[in-house]
């Protein structure tokens, strides 16, 4: 693990490989753990950096450590991220959150985006309930804890055949919510919560973007990939069978396997 330091927040990240750079951002409330897999896949050809969002994983939270983590700013951690290792353009991949916050790098900074996954993740801000919610969960992770949001989310996050079938992954999403600080959490909530919407934006992507998503993702649906597909120009759909809303954990071959394809039909 390496940090760099930012303007106002030390960042956690890993980096392994060598080729073209390859940034790869997390879900909420996970950490760069969740990537092992891809990065184990990819590092034999590419430059695989996979950091720890603002207040996740091994990041501090920054200076505003109560002001929420809008996906603006994290966009601009992750620029500044680049910046540190010297790397312009990337291709930005970003699982559900770091689907959000990859959509707000693009958007505010689109020179820096060789290609750009969107795996199991949607354009849409959130409805007026759905903001609503998430203050109430984070209030109540400040006060609490993050145990009974891990056992509230779990049956939403994976599909029915990998709670069944593959107790060790269901222990390690679980794992990563219950380590993660409730004050990044809390304030990635109010973050998500504030987004904007994104959908008539989609069109202007001019970067190659593979949309990957889960048969069984309940939480950013078929639809919704279905709809990105539509909108960006050019791009490419894959639906993971059997997987729900962390495609890349629970069906990691079929995830590395098209994520591979995309990448290597990349021109230098
Ligand atoms: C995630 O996996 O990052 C979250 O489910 C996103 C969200 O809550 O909208």
């Amino acid at each position: 693990m390496s940090k760099a330091r930012l303007a106002d927040m030390e960042m956690a990240y890993d980096e392994a490989g060598s080729g073209p750079p390859l940034l790869l951002l997390h879900g909420f409330p996970f950490n760069r753990s969740m990537w092992r897999e891809q990065a184990e896949a990819l590092s034999g050809r590419y430059r695989v950096i996979t950091p720890d969002l603002r207040g996740m994983g091994e990041s501090s939270d920054g200076a505003a450590a109560e002001e929420p983590a809008t996906m603006e700013r994290m966009a601009q951690d992750v620029a500044a991220l680049m910046d540190h290792l010297g790397i312009g353009r990337a291709c930005i991949g970003g699982l559900s959150m770091g689907g959000y916050v990859a959509l707000a790098l693009v958007h505010k900074f689109p020179l820096r985006v060789r290609a750009l996954l969107l795996a199991d993740t949607k354009p849409q801000s959130d409805t007026p309930e759905e903001s609503a919610n998430r203050e109430q969960r984070a209030q109540r992770v400040l006060a609490e804890g993050m145990e009974w949001f891990a056992d509230l989310v779990m049956p939403q996050l994976l599909s029915p055949a990998t709670l069944s079938e593959q107790p060790a992954i269901a222990e390690r999403v679980r794992r990563m919510m219950i380590e993660t600080n409730p004050a990044g959490a809390a304030a990635a909530m109010r973050g998500m919560a504030r987004r904007i919407d994104q959908t008539l934006f989609l069109p202007s992507i001019l970067a190659p973007t593979l949309i990957i998503v889960g048969s069984e993702d309940s939480i950013s649906p078929l639809s919704d990939a279905e709809l990105m597909r539509r909108e960006i120009r050019g791009s490419r759909l894959e639906v993971i069978e059997g997987a729900g809303h962390v495609s890349n954990l629970e069906r990691p071959m079929q995830f590395n396997y098209a994520f591979k394809d995309f990448l290597d039909a990349l021109q230098p």
